[in-house]
């Protein structure tokens, strides 16, 4: 499997395949893989001849250098973990901040409708910046006719449709379900990261957002939320940082309930310092 950390090699490489009419899919993630990135790259595969998977920790979207410091750096064994899917047809793009950023490694300034504003955005400055201007480059870099993001970050995955469309980009968004441990908790990179007994907790954060799915078909928005909320408060581990339930659309939280529009249920919590975050369709 190559492995490049050169945007130059990368091109050239793909030159070959898109010249025979090859379709290109690309996966971006921040490394650390798991059977969640493995399920994006499986799609990618039945759609693409050949797939790019990018690992690259993004420093423009961490707000907090910690954060950007403790996150795991483990491309060894997720090179390991990518040749189990296949060993041909996959390559890897793990770049350097110098060679993605050319010296430049500050976010642009994105405007995405609104979107950027609505819960991440309130809580991580400068994230959805960060994004955009990392996902932008590596669609220039890679020019991929698919891209495929998890709906584990689906205010993340609107914000790449919405860049996509006000910038004319060329390329397919493809959102892929959550991926979840056989315990319900969403796949992330940082779970690896938890401490046992925060791992045991975590769970309770999938299982809270079943039980306001439920509810949501009788109670309004804001008797779920306070629902959800008082569930955090009694619990001894976990500390919610939101709970909101928006329309899927605008991500604007809900005013009233309307049969015509699709509802989404959005949380963040910090399990000890690792922040998770999950959501679900509501019906
Ligand atoms: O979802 C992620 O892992 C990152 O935000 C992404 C899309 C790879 C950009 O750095």
């Amino acid at each position: 499997m190559e492995v490049y950390s050169e945007k130059n090699q990368l091109k050239a490489f793909l030159k070959s395949f898109k010249a025979k009419g090859f379709s290109v899919g690309l996966v971006p993630t921040m490394g650390a893989l798991h059977e969640g990135h493995l399920a994006l790259v499986k799609k990618a595969l039945e759609n693409n001849e050949r797939v790019v998977v990018s690992i690259f920790v993004n420093p423009t979207q961490f707000d907090n250098k910690e954060d950007l410091l403790k996150y795991p750096r483990t491309l060894e064994s997720d090179v390991e973990l990518l040749k189990t899917v296949s060993k041909d047809k996959i390559c890897v793009y793990a770049p350097t901040v110098e060679d993605v950023y050319e010296g430049n490694a500050v976010s642009k300034n994105f405007e995405f409708d609104g979107l950027e504003f609505e819960m991440e955005g309130k809580f991580r400055n400068g994230h959805f910046n960060g994004v955009g201007t990392i996902v932008k480059r590596l669609f220039e870099i890679v020019k991929p006719h698919d891209a495929y993001f998890g709906e584990k970050d689906f205010q993340q995955l609107q914000i790449i449709k919405k860049l996509v469309e006000k910038h004319n980009i060329s390329v397919n968004v493809i959102g892929c379900k959550i991926h979840r441990e056989t315990n319900g908790l969403a796949m992330s990179s940082r779970n690896t990261r938890l401490k046992p007994e925060y791992a045991k907790a975590a769970p309770f954060i999938y299982k809270t957002l079943k039980s306001a799915n439920e509810k949501f078909g009788t109670k309004s928005a804001n008797k779920v939320s306070e629902w959800v909320e008082k569930q955090f408060a009694k619990h001894d581990l976990l500390e919610l940082e939101y709970f909101i339930i928006a329309d899927a659309k605008t991500l604007k939280p809900i005013k009233r309930k309307s049969k015509k529009k699709a509802y989404r249920a959005f949380i963040a919590v910090y399990a000890d310092d690792i922040r998770l975050i999950d959501n679900i369709a509501l019906n």
